[in-house]
């Protein structure tokens, strides 16, 4: 069997409008209803206005689904902060996570908490950047709130 790549492809994007936590959560129900049937595992994080959300799956199906996100009228300034091949998921047991982000706990975030603390967002997140939110995220840090 060929084998498929894997892309992990992560963008932030900005609510449109003041989003009541039970919209994020009908998002949220969309995403696990529809990425097992394209094989698509992520990360989506909210922190009340902001996403940051982690795609990965096979390369084309993660980027119609991305085409796809960014149309939608719920959130605007959808910006892609990385894109690469991987050889394993890091959502593999996700269809998407979903936390909310307090800026209390992406302050505590070792290589982050400067860019959060001097007021940076979720949209201003270079690629490593990224990573180490990922890796925060898979390492607890935001505990078991996150569902
Ligand atoms: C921030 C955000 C993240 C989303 N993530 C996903 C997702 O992971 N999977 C998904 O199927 N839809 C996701 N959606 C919803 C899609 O944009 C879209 O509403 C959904 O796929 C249904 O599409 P349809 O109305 O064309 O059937 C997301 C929407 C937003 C605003």
């Amino acid at each position: 069997m060929a084998h498929q790549e894997l892309l992990q492809l992560v963008y932030t994007s900005t609510a449109h409008g003041r989003m009541k936590s039970d919209a994020v959560r009908a998002i949220v129900e969309t995403a696990r209803r529809t990425n097992p049937s394209l094989d698509i595992t992520g990360l989506l994080l909210f922190d009340g206005l902001h996403f940051f959300q982690v795609l990965e799956g096979p390369a084309e199906k993660v980027e119609s689904l991305y085409e796809h996100i960014a149309k939608d009228p719920r959130h605007t300034r959808v910006v892609r902060i990385l894109s690469h091949k991987v050889k394993d998921r890091n959502f593999g047991d996700w269809s998407m996570a979903y936390s909310e982000a307090r800026p209390e706990d992406l302050a505590q975030i070792d290589g982050l908490s400067d860019h959060f603390r001097d007021g940076g967002g979720f949209a201003n997140l270079r690629s490593g950047q990224a990573k180490l939110l990922i890796n925060a995220f898979l390492n607890g840090i935001w505990g078991n709130r996150a569902a």
